[in-house]
């Protein structure tokens, strides 16, 4: 499955990008889904294990399982898995019927509640069943798809059902793996992502745990790596020395849609910042690791983090603006405002967007500011991070000849139109000294000519294969609602009239801008 983008009509044909990371190849499994007759399930991780599947043919079996209440059987379970294939597979990358059908043959059904002893016993048989009759292995993967309250329930069950544990391989010493997927939201605040962590720790041990962040199964993600530490001219620059500040927006120009009831108890700074913003921030932060094993590269991502000090009631009122739209135009059509969204309490304080500014605490960050901005309904849908350089430390050119030139500026972008661009200083041609901004650019699409994973083939391929480098550590999700909670507990004691309204289609609230512009010259670089 890949990462859709907006094709041109001439646009020349993209590669297929591989999944199975140096050539690996999986080894046979069953993915148990919980939450399978779900939306996520269906609308995303069904179409992408059938793309896996399809598109990256393995020789060993991988069949799936759903753990589901409803009385539906593999028949129904079936149909309604090639429905929603029809429904949900994007235009442009659908299947064929014989490979929708095949897809089809590998699924199974277990019906039961999830706090049903004798359900997870059935399982256990079924599971059986397949090592012997399907050739799985006696591996697992258990994927909850599920709301994060029944998690503790279900992972409990697991280990009372004898299910977490790995077994030994017949025939041979090596044993079978047992892995679990669990999605965000990962708890609603510091102690509930602890408890959480040690629920699941009671049964599960870390390295068999696979927290899900979409964000790191993004290739643009990833890459913030590749160009800081496969390239030698970048990382002498990569401190407060010659980087003035840094800048991470996470636009969408969707609104909650019909997420009402989840989105109230968020806001966006749960939905987007506690997580995807957390992660772009430290790998674009981070000290080199002393290597590529999963523990490395997130032993640095903590240490960010944990140099990120909780913000007081003083530095929340001054560094974080919270906004809330109202309503305006998406698309040249009418939206309604958040609070007449249907479920949103009328007289909801949930932020639509959080604009912040932080710092990290350490000798390469000291004094340089990271300013984060998020929000649903804002002009378009665009991920960046922008690395803003000081100006020349003398300026030999006078005001008139620098005109509108800006100080070098590197600009991430993460989504869509995926790529890397150098802001340089250059000679206008002609007899003046006249100096103007160009654009040094690159777009992976065109530069590789290779399609781009989607993200959760990317990951749920990595979890299959048993690399964790991707997902999320305990200590990171710790690290990352301390500074959350820090923010949010002010949040709480603050006249809701700080809770700014922007029109839909607008880039937030005025405010957002006065907490930059504060700052000196800087400005906020809108995509
Ligand atoms: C999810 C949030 O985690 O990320 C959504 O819950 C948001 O509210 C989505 O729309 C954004 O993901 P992407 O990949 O479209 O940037």
């Amino acid at each position: 499955m890949t990462q859709q983008a907006e094709v041109k009509q001439d646009a020349p044909k993209l590669k297929k990008h591989t999944i199975w990371q140096n050539g690996h190849s999986p080894e046979p499994c069953a993915i148990v889904l919980f939450g399978a007759t779900g939306d996520l399930a269906q609308r995303k991780i069904l179409p992408t294990l059938a793309h896996l599947i399809h598109d990256h043919p393995q020789p060993e079996t991988i069949c799936i399982v759903a753990f589901a209440r409803r009385p539906l059987g593999d028949d129904g379970w079936r149909k309604m898995v090639l429905e929603s294939l029809d429904k949900y597979m994007p235009a442009d990358d659908k299947l064929k019927a014989a490979d929708k059908q095949a897809f089809a043959q590998r699924l199974f059904y277990c019906q039961s509640d999830f706090d049903d002893d004798a359900g997870y016993q059935r399982l256990g048989q079924l599971l059986d069943t397949l090592d012997k009759e399907q050739h799985t292995g006696g591996n697992r993967l258990f994927y909850l798809a599920t709301p994060p309250d029944t998690d503790p329930e279900i992972i409990a069950h697991l280990g009372k059902a004898g299910l977490a544990k790995p077994r030994a391989q017949n025939g041979n010493d090596k044993k079978c793996w047992v892995h679990i997927i669990t999605e965000k939201p990962f708890g609603h605040d510091l102690a509930s992502a602890q408890s959480l962590n040690a629920e699941i720790g009671k049964v599960f041990h870390e390295d068999q745990i696979f927290r899900i962040d979409h964000y790191m199964g993004k290739e643009t993600v990833q890459n913030i790596i590749a160009f800081r530490f496969a390239n030698s001219i970048m990382e002498p620059l990569w401190n407060q020395k010659y980087i003035d500040h840094i800048q991470i927006t996470v636009a969408e120009s969707l609104g909650i849609e019909s997420r009402a009831e989840y989105y109230e108890a968020s806001g966006a700074i749960k939905d987007i910042v506690q997580n995807h913003v957390m992660q772009i921030l430290s790998l674009v932060t981070m000290e080199p690791p002393a290597d590529f094993s999963a523990n490395d590269i997130r032993d640095e991502k903590v240490k960010v983090l944990r140099a990120i000090s909780a913000l007081t009631p003083e530095q929340v009122q001054e560094r974080t603006v919270r906004g809330q739209y109202t309503a305006g135009e998406e698309d040249g059509k009418p939206v309604v405002g958040y609070k007449e969204e249907k479920g949103v309490n009328p007289k909801s304080t949930t932020e639509t967007y959080v604009a912040l500014k932080l710092f990290i605490e350490n000798w390469r960050w000291a004094d340089v500011p990271i300013y984060i901005r998020t929000g649903k309904h804002l002009p378009k849908r665009s991920t960046e991070v922008i690395i803003q350089f000081k100006r020349v430390p003398h300026q030999l050119y006078t005001t008139d000849q620098i005109g509108n030139m800006q100080p070098n500026q590197l600009v991430l972008r993460i989504q869509p139109d995926e790529g890397i661009t150098l802001k340089i200083g250059a000679k206008v041609p002609g007899a003046a000294n006249d100096l103007a901004t160009i654009d040094l650019d690159a777009s992976y699409r065109t530069v590789f000519g290779i399609e781009l994973p989607e993200a959760y083939e990317r990951l749920i391929a990595d979890c299959i294969l048993g690399d964790s480098t991707l997902f999320i550590r305990r200590d990171e999700i710790e690290e990352s609602w301390r500074i959350i909670d820090s923010i949010t507990n002010t949040w709480k004691q603050m006249d809701p009239d700080t809770v700014y309204p922007y029109a839909t289609g607008t880039w937030g609230p005025k405010e957002a801008d006065k907490l930059i512009r504060k700052d000196g010259r800087r400005q906020w670089v809108n995509p």
